[in-house]
């Protein structure tokens, strides 16, 4: 027996390995059993009765036709987990430049051209930014990503504070026991210093920080969203800053409305761009796949 494999985007070679002997992996398949798919949108895209399976190498899956797909019969995938700790790793260094104004200090000491040791020390003082320890930093879902975003800021000596509606904060894997529950939103925008966004992007979830949301939260909060752009509202967002409601808004979700503005930081979608997140995201799908078109099996892990 044989298999087609179609990948889409940019999928690690070491995690395509898994499928081995009996699989061929064709980019332009015309009749794949399975897709392997990493951001590429596949809402307009016509399947063809041989699809059995989609894989997303990733953890959202709002790139894929869920309704579509359950009507054909045909498996969605995830990987839970698979590029925790590379989104993880932002979010903390999104949360430091939020707060020490890295961003503006490197863009200035690029901007001098003369006298640039001494201009720097005459300059510096314009960019003082505050310390993250004992501030509040207010975790809005609680996956994989999100408990480990919230272990990690316990360590650097904030009060984490966790929502989650559908996962109990006891239950949430391995969170540590410096992280608070939170019992709803209100709470997290009316405490944190910082909050931050894990969460699936989906008709209910869109637009989770509006105005209303942002008038319940303390002056000067910052914001980071490595989730999805529709989850903020970008001229709410943007409103916020203006009144100095919001400091600073960082978020891996770039477009016309966000790029240059003050308050905002907008980097590439780069979350899960390591190697390691790269292969294990591809390992995963792999092995999902292959489990399922081999025996019928579903295993989202
Ligand atoms: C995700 O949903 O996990 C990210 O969008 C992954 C990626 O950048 O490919």
């Amino acid at each position: 027996m044989s298999y087609t494999i179609k990948t889409l985007n940019k999928i690690s070679p070491k995690g395509l390995s898994k499928f081995g002997e009996g699989y061929v992996l064709d980019d332009n398949a015309a009749n794949p059993d399975a897709i392997l798919v990493r951001s590429a949108s596949l809402h307009e895209v016509e399947f063809p009765e041989s699809l059995l399976s989609i894989a997303r190498a990733g953890a959202g899956v709002n790139n894929i036709p869920i309704d579509k797909c359950a009507e054909k019969g045909i498996v969605v995938f995830n990987t839970p987990g698979a590029n925790a700790n590379a989104v993880k790793e932002l979010a903390i260094a999104a949360m430091l430049i939020s707060s020490r104004k890295i961003v503006d200090g490197i863009n200035w000491a690029n901007s001098l051209t003369e006298n640039v040791a001494k201009e720097v020390e005459k300059g510096k003082a314009q960019f003082v930014g505050p310390e993250i320890e004992g501030k509040v930093l207010g975790v809005i879902g609680l996956g994989a990503i999100g408990v480990l975003i919230s272990n990690a800021a316990v360590n650097l000596g904030m009060e984490v504070l966790g929502y989650d509606p559908y996962i109990s904060i006891d239950a949430a894997w391995g969170l540590s026991r410096g992280v608070k529950k939170a019992p709803d939103l209100k709470t997290i925008f009316e405490q944190a210093d910082y909050i931050t966004l894990h969460m699936p992007y989906n008709e209910k979830t869109k637009g989770t920080l509006n105005a209303a949301a942002f008038a319940q939260m303390k002056d000067g909060v910052r914001i980071i969203n490595l989730s999805r752009g529709e989850l903020v509202v970008d001229e709410d967002v943007l409103a916020a800053i203006e009144s100095g409601k919001v400091s600073t808004y960082v978020t891996d979700f770039p477009n016309e409305k966000l790029i240059n503005k003050p308050g905002v930081i907008t980097i590439p979608h780069l979350g899960a761009s390591t190697p390691e997140s790269e292969d294990n995201c591809a390992e995963m799908a792999a092995k999902q796949t292959k489990l399922y078109l081999e025996t019928g099996n579903i295993k989202n892990s």
